[in-house]
């Protein structure tokens, strides 16, 4: 397992009731221990209700917890001095739609007190990064909603964040914008920083997360290393390309002289969202041919 830095984030029975005038009160997190170590991409995972959103609201010190405490970049959450280090992605977009995509990025750049020259050069790199360059002076209000959390993501990422809160960062988006976002979490994972990811789509997790917590009415139910919660210890699959039958008979006969009896030998299917991927990029690899075609027909 590899190892990890320091904890960014430290819970230590951290609890949230929310209770309401006349409304019956409900335990959203019950008693939650949590650490994450710098650099890891941490999945929580949970149904629907079960407390992800809650608990990254009171790491973020968007609400207080009811009892129990937490600790984030080394300070208690909501410190104001880390909140400068934090990057959030929230459920729901809450961007001025009628602002666009550099106008919407300059404004959070601006709350964080970026100077101009730098805010506008990190605008381009951010525009980049998630794909919007077609769509850059595009008023929100015309997004998709893949285009909406996309420039969701970048606005989290303005500040150059340490620590990054993601809610539900793939909701919305196609396979081909779900692996983007992968890459891009893989990325930032590369360049150190930690990611906390929310999210029920469980696929994504396991293409991304070092670690996971799984949460169930808000207690923790599960948490370690995805490889050591996945691995299945006492199997071993051997992948062979071509084997003739007369080599799977022979295979199979020296599996059980050592006592292997009755091995299971399968093809294997590819994934639906591999087969989706390769037909959608060699489409657009026959696109770019042809436009290239027109372009040099144009031309001569
Ligand atoms: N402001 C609120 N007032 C009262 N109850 C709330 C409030 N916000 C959340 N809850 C309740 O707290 C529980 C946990 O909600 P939370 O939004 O944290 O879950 P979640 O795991 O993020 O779910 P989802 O996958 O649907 O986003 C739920 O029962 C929810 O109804
Ligand atoms: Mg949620």
């Amino acid at each position: 397992m590899p190892e990890y830095g320091e904890p960014v984030i430290e819970t230590n029975q951290l609890t949230k009731v929310y209770s309401g005038f006349m409304r019956p009160e409900v335990l959203a997190v019950d008693r939650l221990d949590l650490t994450v170590g710098r650099g890891e991409v941490f999945g929580l995972l949970g149904p629907n209700g079960s407390g992800k959103t809650t608990t990254t609201k009171l790491l973020l010190g968007l609400i207080f917890p009811t009892s129990g405490s937490a600790t984030v970049l080394g300070k208690p959450a909501g410190d104001i001095e880390v909140k400068n280090k934090l990057g959030f992605l929230p459920e729901e977009s809450y961007l001025y739609r009628f602002l666009n995509a550099e106008e919407t990025l300059d404004f959070c750049g601006r709350i964080f007190g970026i100077p101009r020259p730098e805010r506008k050069k990190r605008i381009d790199e951010l525009i980049e990064l998630v794909g919007l360059q077609g769509a850059r002076k595009r008023a929100l209000r015309g997004y998709s909603k893949g285009m909406s959390r996309r420039i969701g993501l970048a606005q989290a990422l303005v500040n150059d964040p340490e620590l990054i809160f993601l809610d539900e960062p793939t909701s919305g988006l196609d396979p081909i914008g779900r692996r983007e976002v992968k890459q891009l979490i893989g990325r930032l994972k590369d360049l150190g920083k930690t990611v906390m990811l929310c999210t029920h789509l469980l696929p994504d997790v396991q293409d991304v997360c070092d670690r996971i917590a799984i949460l169930h009415n808000g207690r923790l139910v599960e948490e370690g290393s995805l490889d050591e919660l996945l691995m299945v210890k006492n199997q071993t699959q051997l992948t062979i390309d071509n084997l003739t039958e007369s080599e799977q008979k022979r295979l199979v006969e020296l599996l059980a002289e050592m006592g292997h009896d009755h091995p299971d030998i399968v093809h294997p299917y590819d994934t639906l969202s591999s087969l989706f991927m390769r037909i959608i990029e060699s489409e657009r690899q026959r696109d770019r041919a042809k436009n290239q075609e027109e372009v040099d027909a144009a031309a001569s």
